[in-house]
């Protein structure tokens, strides 16, 4: 008998296309949101479980799985919706699809940056919004990235790639990570705070855990510069909104970029309404290439997994 993979959500294509040859497959396309009901009926009865970032996967959840479960494959190369501990506990694998959206991940980090330092976004809304009265010396000024100084936080491979981008902008590249990278040509903080202090654009690139929750809290925003900003792309959670909130609107910080939000799909309405804020709705790895090279990396791991073999991205 193939072993059941349900999907929680519509994958690209050719990605369906293979899981369907290789396994028993319950799709779920059309599937807007999967539900807490659905995923636990899901982890009662498949073999594997296809899932992602939106998939809240936490003890209680992983108590009710059945026995044939035996690995959560996340689509994607973050997997703190899921609880690695207890699904250890329970002798259930989880890997992950890491190195594929490193390119296009750093990509949308440069777009961000570029967004909010020239005030992109503003512009865009002022052209459709038909408010463009034609061309002004002291309309729409940004700030120049050549000279400036770019702070990253967490240096694993999205971070390096964003390093190698912002230097082919001219920007001078710091970062903090628990260690420095050997060898690599940017200025290693240890200091986090130091850096957060000098830096005139701060990417937050760390993955999310108990670590890194609310690493950008009131206190390490407030040694930002008022004219610095603020990037992230990684885990919503790793910066504090409501202290974020609190900067933009006293001034003390001139602008933010979003992909990611604590409580996704919701995005605070205070943001929403701040003209020197970015929001995207979480699309780092948002390519063609990308969402399927990370589908294949899914279902590689899931025939490994299902032939006796180790999964190549096994993270429990
Ligand atoms: C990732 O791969 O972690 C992306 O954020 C999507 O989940």
């Amino acid at each position: 008998m193939r072993p059941l993979v349900i999907v929680t959500r519509a994958l690209p294509e050719p990605v369906e296309t293979r899981l369907s040859a290789l396994f028993e497959t319950e799709l779920n396309a059309g599937v807007a949101s999967f539900d807490r009901r659905r995923l636990a009926d899901a982890l009662a009865r498949a073999d594997a479980i296809a899932s992602n970032v939106g998939d809240r996967i936490d003890e209680s959840l992983l108590a009710g799985a059945g026995p044939r479960l035996r690995l959560i494959a996340n689509f994607g190369v973050g997997t703190d919706n899921i609880d690695l501990a207890a699904a250890r506990a329970k002798g259930i694998a989880v890997t992950n699809t890491p190195g594929v959206l490193t390119d296009d991940t750093a990509d949308l980090v440069m777009a961000l940056i570029l967004m909010t330092m020239r005030r992109l976004g503003e512009g865009e809304r002022i052209v459709r919004g038909g408010r463009w009265r034609g061309w002004k010396p002291t309309d729409f000024l940004g700030r120049t990235l050549a000279g400036k100084t770019l702070g990253i936080v967490g240096m694993g491979r999205i971070g390096r790639a964003v390093a190698a981008r912002a230097t082919a902008f001219g920007m001078a590249v710091e970062y903090h990570n628990r260690a420095a990278v050997p060898d690599h040509p940017a200025r290693y903080r240890p200091d986090l705070d130091a850096m957060l202090a000098e830096a005139d654009v701060v990417s937050v690139n760390a993955p999310y855990g108990p670590a890194t929750h609310h690493l950008i809290d009131a206190r390490r925003l407030a040694l930002m510069k008022a004219q610095a900003v603020l990037i992230n792309a990684a885990r919503g959670a790793i910066v504090d909104q409501e202290a974020l909130i609190a900067a933009l609107e006293r001034g003390a910080l001139a602008g933010a970029g979003l992909d990611v939000y604590p409580e996704e799909p919701n995005v605070d309405p205070r943001l929403v309404a701040m003209e020197q804020v970015v929001l995207l709705p979480h699309m780092g790895s948002a390519t063609i290439e990308t969402r399927t090279a990370m589908g294949m990396k899914m279902v590689e791991n899931i025939l490994a997994f299902s032939e006796g073999r180790e999964p190549p991205d096994r993270v429990a």
